[in-house]
């Protein structure tokens, strides 16, 4: 990310294909961690290659693959968790030093990177969406070249649809899109890039998109349990 001050550094994690984030302020190396999940001392270790120091934990949303190495970053760090109150009370999340946000909420890190919560709902009821300047990380919501499901438990395609709508309503087109997971043919990608090939957001109708990305699905269904996955080079 080009924008003079801040940065977002991606990197991929877990059998999912997770992306994880590191967003800040390039002046005082000070960051947040999107979505820590997997494994936290590979997340430890690639902050300390880069020289960064994580402040905030931010969670687009509840599932255990966005989330579940909050707890084993908090053992070795003092940082802030972020998540929106509706996700917390949808979820019954808990941790320690968990800040509950409203939609629009707005977080600084060091002096240049201000951080705007974008409620943005479908995949999960308080799913969240971080916006810094040119970049927004979208987690479960936007995929490049698709959307985040809808089927299971909190899910819903009719918000989701409203939710994409939205973005594409709010947000300039030339906007990067850094999301959640790395399902498309690119890492990331930008609203331009995504109205051109992504089907979720080409589709015109509301009730097309629903049977779209409710086909073969069953509405209600749990997520997976985590499966058993140890990183690369360690046993
Ligand atoms: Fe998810």
């Amino acid at each position: 990310m080009a924008s003079e001050g801040v940065f977002v550094h991606q990197f991929p994690l877990g059998p999912w294909d997770n992306f994880l984030y590191f967003i800040g302020d390039a002046a005082t190396r000070t960051c947040a961690v999107v979505d820590p999940a997997w494994d936290a001392r590979t997340i430890l270790d690639e902050a300390a290659r880069l020289d960064l120091r994580i402040e905030h934990i931010l969670c687009t949303h509840s599932h255990f693959d966005h989330v579940d190495q909050v707890d084993p970053l908090l053992a070795e760090i003092d940082a802030q968790v972020h998540m929106l109150a509706e996700e917390v009370d949808f979820s019954g999340f808990t941790c320690e030093n968990l800040v509950r946000h409203r939609p629009g909420d707005t977080l600084s890190i060091g002096s240049h990177a201000e951080i705007t919560m974008m409620h943005t709902p479908g995949h999960t009821p308080g799913s969240v969406s971080y916006r810094l300047r040119d970049a927004i990380v979208t987690g479960d919501t936007l995929f490049v070249q698709g959307c985040g499901r809808c089927d299971f438990v909190g899910g819903d395609p009719e918000v989701m649809y409203r939710t994409l709508r939205r973005l594409l309503d709010e947000l300039p087109l030339d906007t990067i899109i850094y999301p959640g997971h790395d399902y498309g043919p690119t890492p990331t990608s930008t609203l331009t890039m995504e109205l051109d090939g992504n089907p979720y957001l080409a589709k015109p109708t509301l009730d097309s998109f629903v049977s779209h990305r409710m086909e073969g699905k069953t509405p209600g269904s749990a997520l997976p349990r985590r499966p058993d996955w140890t990183p690369p080079g360690r046993s």
